[in-house]
């Protein structure tokens, strides 16, 4: 597959993207959201695949949805096309995403870093949802996803004033998984992609599920959700092979049924 605007690279069971729009500090246009989408699509289909790093470069992860494609469209553009309703697509991929976020995660580019499963940052990671500064709100899930992950008091904060937060504040806040020094930060996600990559595949589907129920269901219809999930795994081989592997004191040897 051929992208414009991001490269796309497997490491083992591991597909590792990198958005590649320097120019624009990787500011997320419709080809990045065409080309992440059909990224997306293709590890989702690729039983070799376990788990996705969405990263940038040291500078910024993205700055953005891009402003200069967004600036002359009015409403009836917006709300004829749906505009950025194709990240819904991207938030769905069924198998986990980590972003690796170093350098600037502003506008779009925090709601990306977001719609990941988890974020890990580099410690010159800054995130922002600045969108008030150009006369306009969140649009790709900012106002949402900040106020479910930071809570309301900094997500207001952070959306009436545009500040940005630095990856210390952003981990003491529960933006962000872990902070790494920055020159480790894509060794340490490839390694924790490959730590759930080795996971059997199905159990780390079901785990992304029910942890992201969590945001859609009322506490008891959640643990309800978890539990028959929980019950459904025991329908499946790798779920005999990981308790004989545990008694045998053997490692997994998953076969994805
Ligand atoms: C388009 C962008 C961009 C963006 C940067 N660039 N951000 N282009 N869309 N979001 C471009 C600049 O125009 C410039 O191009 C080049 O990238 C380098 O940027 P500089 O500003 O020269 O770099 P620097 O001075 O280091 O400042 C970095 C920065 C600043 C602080 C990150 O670029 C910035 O504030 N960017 C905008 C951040 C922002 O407002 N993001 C939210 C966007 S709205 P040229 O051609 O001049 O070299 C959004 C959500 C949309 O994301 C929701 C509905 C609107």
């Amino acid at each position: 597959m051929e992208y414009q605007t991001i490269l796309v690279e497997q490491r083992g069971r591991v597909t590792l993207v990198t958005l590649n729009r320097p120019q624009a500090l990787n500011a997320l246009n419709g080809q990045v959201l065409a080309d992440l989408n059909a990224a997306m699509v293709a590890f989702d289909a690729d039983p070799g695949q376990g788990c996705a790093v969405v990263t940038g470069s040291a500078k910024a992860f993205a700055a953005g949805a891009d402003i200069k494609e967004m600036s002359a469209q009015g409403f009836a553009d917006m709300y004829g096309s749906n505009f950025f309703a194709g990240w819904e697509q991207f938030a769905r991929t069924r198998k986990p995403v980590i972003a690796a976020v170093a350098g600037y995660a502003l506008g779009g580019g925090c709601e990306l870093a977001m719609m990941c499963d988890f974020i890990l940052a580099a410690d010159t990671a800054k995130f922002g949802q600045p969108e008030i500064k150009l006369g306009v709100t969140p649009g790709m899930g900012g106002s949402q996803r900040l106020t479910h992950a930071v809570g309301k008091a900094k997500a207001m904060e952070m959306c009436l004033t545009g500040r940005m937060m630095d990856a210390e504040e952003a981990e003491r806040s529960g933006l962000v998984a872990r902070v790494i020094p920055a020159d480790q930060l894509l060794d340490d996600a490839l390694k924790t992609a490959e730590t759930i990559a080795s996971m059997a595949p199905l159990a780390v589907l079901a785990n992304k599920e029910m942890v992201n129920a969590a945001f859609e269901m009322s506490l008891g219809q959640g643990v309800q959700y978890e539990r028959r999930l929980f019950h459904g795994l025991f329908g499946t081989a790798d779920q005999k092979e990981g308790m004989a592997a545990f008694v045998e004191k053997r490692p997994g040897n998953w076969t994805g049924k």
